[in-house]
């Protein structure tokens, strides 16, 4: 599986940092939804889910957490830890996001609206699902 890391650019200076997020631009879609995670309690496991149609960008704007990517075929791991880095989730990929540090904030940037009909909530559905893609 190719995981789609996205370079923000910062612009610094003896002021701090900033970082613009642009549909079509830096995020590859129209950004129709944003939402954030945080003061998430310890050794909890979020996410647990696929999305039939629904692309995604996460940021960690603070602190860090551990993202899994399962495409069906293969699971991949890895550390979201700097907000100049947007990871890329697109549609029937399975996440799990753990090891939330207490200062974390994960922003999500989607493509469409909440739809709880574009989730998928169970593993083996999700298989069947990416079988028939
Ligand atoms: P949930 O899907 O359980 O989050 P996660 O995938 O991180 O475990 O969402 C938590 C709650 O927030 C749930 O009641 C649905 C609601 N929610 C919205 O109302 N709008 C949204 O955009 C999202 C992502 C969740």
């Amino acid at each position: 599986m190719k995981i789609k890391l996205i370079p923000l650019q910062a612009h610094g200076d003896d002021r701090g940092s900033l970082i613009a997020l642009e549909e079509e631009n830096n995020i590859p879609f129209e950004i129709k939804r944003v939402y954030y995670m945080f003061s998430t309690k310890d050794g909890v496991r979020r996410g647990l889910h696929a999305h039939k149609r629904l692309k995604q960008v996460a940021i960690a704007v603070r602190g860090s957490c551990r993202f899994v990517l399962d495409d069906g075929t293969e699971r991949v791991e890895l550390l979201l830890d700097n907000p100049a880095q947007g990871l890329l989730i697109d549609s029937c990929i399975w996440r799990e996001m753990y090891d939330f540090s207490e200062d974390c904030v994960l922003m999500v940037l989607a493509d469409c609206l909440y739809d709880e009909s574009d989730y998928i909530r169970d593993y083996e559905k999700f298989l069947e699902e990416v079988k028939h893609v």
